[in-house]
């Protein structure tokens, strides 16, 4: 018989305790969309080379797609649903809206995520070095550098 192998641990995503139970495929993206429902969380390659799935653990921007969820034991998980309410979150998200740069939008929750965790971990933040990891794949990042760019510097000032 083909038996799954799961495993339980606890961690904390945006903010709430939840129980994890895992086997050894499921990944951190599809825990999120699929079991939590977090869908601002996107799928993109599967392959951690577009950065639509980036997600703050421990404060630090990973491409979830690429996490086991086996990996995961009392983590700090956050995710564009609390990033976005936070003041610096914010602050990214409109700075794009108003600089109508989306067009499909698809790239821009993984975007703001690593911008945000970009900003709170060095004081001289860089939009290029911000965005190393994530891709635009309908050509905006011209629009998506220059609000960035004026994010930083409004907070710069
Ligand atoms: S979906 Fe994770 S990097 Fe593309
Ligand atoms: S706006 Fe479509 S992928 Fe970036």
């Amino acid at each position: 018989m083909n038996r799954k192998h799961t495993t339980n641990s606890t961690t904390v995503v945006n903010d709430r305790r939840v129980l994890v139970e895992s086997d050894t495929k499921s990944t951190l993206l599809t825990y999120l969309r699929n079991s939590l429902r977090l869908t601002g969380t996107k799928a993109g390659c599967a392959t951690g080379n577009c950065g639509a799935c980036t997600v703050l653990i421990d404060g630090a921007a990973v491409q979830s797609c690429q996490i086991s969820l086996h990996a995961l034991d009392k983590n700090n998980v956050q995710t564009i649903e609390h990033i976005v309410k936070t003041p610096l979150g914010n602050r990214i998200a409109t700075a794009l809206t108003q600089h109508d740069a989306a067009q499909c939008g698809y790239c821009l929750p993984g975007i703001v995520v690593s911008t945000y965790a970009a900003m709170l971990s060095t004081e001289s933040p860089d939009p290029m070095q911000a965005l190393q990891r994530n891709l635009c794949r309908c050509g905006s990042h011209s629009r998506i550098l220059s609000a960035l760019e004026e994010v930083m510097q409004a907070t710069d000032a």
